[in-house]
């Protein structure tokens, strides 16, 4: 698994004596690794050498049956999302589950559960959504409306899904306020939140039930927050990671990222 040579531009020299101790809760150096990996190095190019990725990455995008990509991620996101599995989460033993908050058309869920059955047997993909749009919204910060994104087809969805032997892949259909309280007690510890919701009141409540489960030093990764069109997202962020739990980012590009307390 460590046949990855990241290599970055010579002006990042400094990383190479930084201590690789966790900093204010966050590991500062691997947060470093991948951010500048994808910006100033190679990271990119390692990915779609990975046959693994190459794979989920296919699936991801391939189209569905609306026409559309299954998945509306950025590719920088999920090469993110692939390196956190594959260089930080597949050395632990039995880390947990992964959980995601807002599946749509399902595409990085299949991505993550698709990388998930080779770097972390064992590990669960739990993805969470109405998969009929957006309910109620917060007029004073969202740009997002009751019913925005579409209706999906979760039949077809799960159909597709065992087609493609990902016997790790559970969707969960409903308001997260009315299925993350009994869901995650039953799922148990989470290794990685993947939180694209997009808008203040899914990003508050999905971050508060999740945080109990977390395991040490678990992944929370929120696609939306730097985005121009999900100020909620960041907002919530602020309030209750940033104020309220005194958390910092372990990165802030090409999506946030924070480690559990
Ligand atoms: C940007 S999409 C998710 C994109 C997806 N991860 C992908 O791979 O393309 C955001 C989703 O969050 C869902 N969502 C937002 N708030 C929700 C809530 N309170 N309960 C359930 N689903 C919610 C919406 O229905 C929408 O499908």
């Amino acid at each position: 698994m460590d046949d990855w040579h990241i290599q970055l531009k010579p002006f990042l020299g400094g990383l190479g004596d930084m201590p690789q101790e966790p900093r204010k809760g966050r590991d500062v150096y691997n947060g470093y690794i991948r951010g500048c990996g994808l910006k100033y190095g190679n990271l990119k190019d390692l990915c779609f050498a990975d046959p693994v990725f190459t794979e989920a990455y296919e699936l991801a995008t391939a189209p569905s049956p609306n026409g559309k990509p299954r998945t509306v991620v950025s590719p920088l996101n999920l090469i993110n999302i692939f390196t956190i599995l594959r260089l930080n989460l597949a050395p632990r033993q039995s880390p947990g589950h992964i959980v995601e908050f807002g599946a749509l058309r399902g595409g990085s869920a299949i991505f993550m559960a698709f990388a998930a059955k080779t770097l972390l047997p064992g590990t669960q993909v739990i993805s969470f959504d109405t998969f009929a749009g957006f309910p109620e919204t917060n007029a004073e910060i969202d740009v997002y409306r009751e019913g925005s994104f579409e209706k999906v087809d979760l039949d077809e969805l799960r159909g597709h899904t065992a087609s493609l032997g990902l016997n790790n892949l559970t969707f969960i259909e409903g308001r997260f306020e009315d299925t993350l309280p009994g869901a995650l007690k039953e799922i148990g510890r989470v290794c990685l939140a993947h939180i694209d919701c997009d808008v203040y009141d899914a990003v508050v409540y999905s971050y508060e039930q999740v945080k109990p489960y977390l395991g040490e030093g678990a992944y929370l990764i929120f696609d939306d927050p730097l985005v121009p069109s999900c100020i909620g997202a960041f907002e919530a962020v602020e309030e209750y990671l940033i104020r309220r739990d005194g958390l910092h980012a372990e990165q802030v590009f090409p999506h946030m990222v924070f480690r559990s307390p």
